[in-house]
């Protein structure tokens, strides 16, 4: 049966995906940013996933005041990347796994969460920000490593979803993705935030306290997070801060118990707090689905589990 190994949080500042498709991630201010996801790369590289749900916010690129979807699963076969007011970005389509993006429609729906299907939609900086950050940077003409399933998410326009909904959301979804019968080793990715306000006076606002308190939370206790109302993401966090619920929904897909084997954050981006945390379902769980992994791999991987890093600045 398929099987979600890994939950990934990560900031998806646009600036980060212009600083890649122009060639400056080794210019000191973005490289801090850069060598904070070395290690998730290689991670990422390590785990191998068959396919990753990635949750994350459309910028008014496939949707607009028009259609305000408050979940929209896209069930297509491939996902071209959006242009955003500057031509796409140089990132290859993204390739769909409609089988079982398919199954996790009809399970979700009939647990009663009402998404919208997109059978045909673009994605934004949003969706192929943290793409990069965790597999790299990978040329317009060649392939992604795995087939993604997007989830896009209204953090947008008012009302967004509460983070208690988002978390049941997700707990949905793992229950979707263990009822597929393929044998397949899936992460899934929560996006967006950390602090952040982009205009009005409080413009620039960056709460690294909020933000590594989230972080720690969402790692130990998630029950603590699911009860934050919006007014006080706002407050605390910038009006751009209420992206953080999405990662509510990767954190509702894992165990209740897991394993953080990373984590990074530093300020700025642009103008924006970078946050990002890879947490591993226990041991029980990862073993299932890794179970054909060479012998060299696993204790490799053990090893990763045994230390946590912590980068923090
Ligand atoms: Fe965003």
């Amino acid at each position: 049966m398929a099987r979600i190994v890994a939950g990934i949080g990560s900031s998806h500042v646009p600036a980060i995906g212009a600083a890649i498709d122009n060639g400056k991630t080794e210019e000191p201010y973005w490289k801090r940013v850069f060598s904070g996801f070395e290690k998730s790369q290689e991670w990422m590289r390590e785990t191998k996933p068959d396919v990753a749900i990635i949750v994350y916010n459309d910028h008014a690129s496939a949707f607009s005041v028009d259609l305000i979807p408050t979940f929209a699963l896209g069930c297509a076969a491939e996902f071209p990347p959006a242009d955003e007011g500057w031509g796409p970005r140089p990132v290859p389509v993204v390739q769909g796994y409609p089988a079982l993006a398919s199954h996790i429609a009809q399970s979700v729906i009939l647990d009663e969460f009402d998404l919208t299907i997109c059978n045909k939609m673009a994605v934004d900086h949003g969706m192929t920000v943290p793409m990069n950050l965790l597999f790299g940077k990978v040329d317009k003409d060649s392939h992604w490593p795995c087939p993604v399933i997007p989830l896009a998410v209204n953090v947008v326009m008012y009302p967004p979803p509460t983070g208690h909904r988002c978390f049941m959301l997700g707990r949905a979804i793992r229950k979707a993705v263990e009822s597929y019968p393929e044998d397949l080793k899936v992460v899934i990715f929560g996006t967006g935030g950390l602090s952040h306000q982009i205009s009005g006076p409080r413009a620039g606002l960056i709460n690294s306290k909020w933000d590594k308190a989230f972080l720690d939370n969402l790692s130990k206790d998630p029950q603590k997070l699911v009860k934050i109302p919006h007014v006080d993401y706002m407050r605390e966090a910038g009006a751009e801060g209420i992206e953080m619920v999405m990662w509510l929904i990767m954190r509702g897909a894992l165990d209740d118990k897991v394993d953080e084997v990373y984590r990074f954050y530093t300020v700025p981006a642009s103008n924006t707090a970078v946050g990002h945390i890879i947490l591993e379902n226990h041991r029980r769980g990862a073993k299932a689905a890794g179970k054909h992994k060479p012998a060299a791999a696993k204790h490799k991987r053990a090893a990763a589990r045994a230390k946590v890093h912590r980068i923090r600045s």
